[in-house]
C-alpha cells in the first residue's frame, strides 16, 4: 500500500506574528503618548522633546513620539535583539526617513545602559516588575533619576486590586484592523504571597481552533503602589504622583487619568505614576 503524505493545513497560529498580536492586544501608543505629553507639559510648563522607552520591546511608543513633533527624539532600550529587530523592520519601517533618524534603539540592560538625558523616561506595561529584588529595583530607579534631564519626569504604570492576587485567566476578543479577530488570554498562573512572585502568561486563540500557548511569559514580583512610591522617593525623586481613571456612563473605565491621593478598592485597576527629578 502506498502512503501519500498530505501537507497539513497551516493553522492560523502557525502563521501568526506574536509581536503584532501583542501590540494589538495590550498596547495603545497614541493614548500613552497623549498622556505623557500632556502630563509633562502640566508638570513642567513646557513640551518635552526627548523620550527614552525602557523595556521598549518593538519600540512602538518611540515611533509614536517622533511622529508627534519634528524636533522629538527617542531612545528605545531592550535586552532582546530579536524584538528590537522586529520593531526596526515593522514599526520603524513605517516611518519616513526623517522620523527614523530621530530614533535610536539600544540593545542593553536598563539597569546598566547609558543614554543622553531624556525629558521623559517610560517603563510601561509593568515591565519593571521583572526586577523582583528591592535593592535591584531601587538601583534601577536611582539610575533613571541620575540619567534624566534636570527637569525630567519618569512615567510608570501599575495594576492591582483584589483580583491581581488571584490565579485566573481572563479573555478578550480583539478585532484585527486587517480583518478577522482573535482571542487574547491573560493568565495569572502563580501568585506566591511570601515573596510576591507573580508568574503570568499571554496566550492567543484563533477561530480555526488553533492557539499560541504561552506566546509571552513573565516572572514578576507583584509590587504594590505604596511600595513603588516609597522606592521612588528612596531613590531620590522629589515628588511622586499616582493617576487614577474615572468611569464612563456605562460603568467602564473612562481612560482619563487624574492625580489622586486615594484610589478605590476595585477588583482590578490600572494606574499611572509620575516621579519628578
Ligand atoms: C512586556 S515587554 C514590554 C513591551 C513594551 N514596552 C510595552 O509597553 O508593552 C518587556 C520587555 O522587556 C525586555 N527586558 C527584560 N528585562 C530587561 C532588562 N533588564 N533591560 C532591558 N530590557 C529588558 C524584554 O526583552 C521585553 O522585550
Amino acid at each position: 500500500m502506498i502512503h501519500t503524505k498530505r501537507r497539513p493545513e497551516a493553522t492560523i497560529a502557525a502563521c501568526a506574528d506574536r509581536h503584532r498580536l501583542y501590540q494589538l492586544s495590550v498596547q495603545n501608543p497614541p493614548a500613552e503618548v497623549d498622556f505623557v505629553d500632556r502630563t509633562y507639559r502640566l508638570l513642567r510648563g513646557r513640551s518635552a522633546r526627548t523620550l527614552r522607552e525602557d523595556f521598549c520591546g518593538t519600540a512602538a511608543v518611540c515611533c509614536e513620539w517622533v511622529r508627534r513633533r519634528k524636533r522629538n527624539r527617542a531612545w528605545g532600550v531592550d535586552l532582546d535583539v530579536d524584538v528590537l529587530e522586529w520593531g526596526r523592520q515593522h514599526n520603524l519601517g513605517e516611518l519616513d526617513e526623517n522620523q527614523r533618524s530621530r530614533i535610536e534603539l539600544v540593545q542593553a540592560d536598563v539597569c546598566k545602559v547609558e543614554t543622553p538625558p531624556p525629558d521623559i523616561l517610560l517603563a510601561m506595561n509593568f515591565s519593571y516588575w521583572l526586577l523582583r529584588d528591592r535593592q535591584v529595583i531601587r538601583g534601577y530607579f536611582e539610575r533613571v533619576r541620575d540619567t534624566m534631564a534636570p527637569d525630567g519626569v519618569f512615567f510608570l504604570d501599575a495594576f492591582g486590586g483584589y483580583d491581581a492576587f488571584r490565579v485566573l485567566t481572563e479573555e478578550r476578543r480583539i478585532q484585527d484592523p486587517d480583518g478577522g479577530a482573535f482571542t487574547y488570554a491573560w493568565e495569572q498562573a502563580v501568585y506566591e504571597p511570601v515573596t510576591g512572585r507573580f508568574v503570568c502568561h499571554i496566550h492567543f486563540r484563533f477561530d480555526d481552533g488553533s492557539e499560541w500557548n504561552r506566546a509571552f511569559s513573565y516572572d514578576w514580583r507583584l509590587w504594590t503602589l505604596p511600595e513603588i512610591r516609597e522606592l521612588l522617593l528612596e531613590a531620590g525623586f522629589s515628588r511622586v504622583m499616582v493617576y487614577w481613571q474615572g468611569w464612563d456612563e456605562d460603568g467602564n473605565p473612562d481612560g482619563v487619568f487624574v492625580p489622586v491621593e486615594a484610589g478605590e478598592p476595585d477588583a482590578g485597576w490600572i494606574a499611572y505614576l509620575t516621579a519628578e527629578k
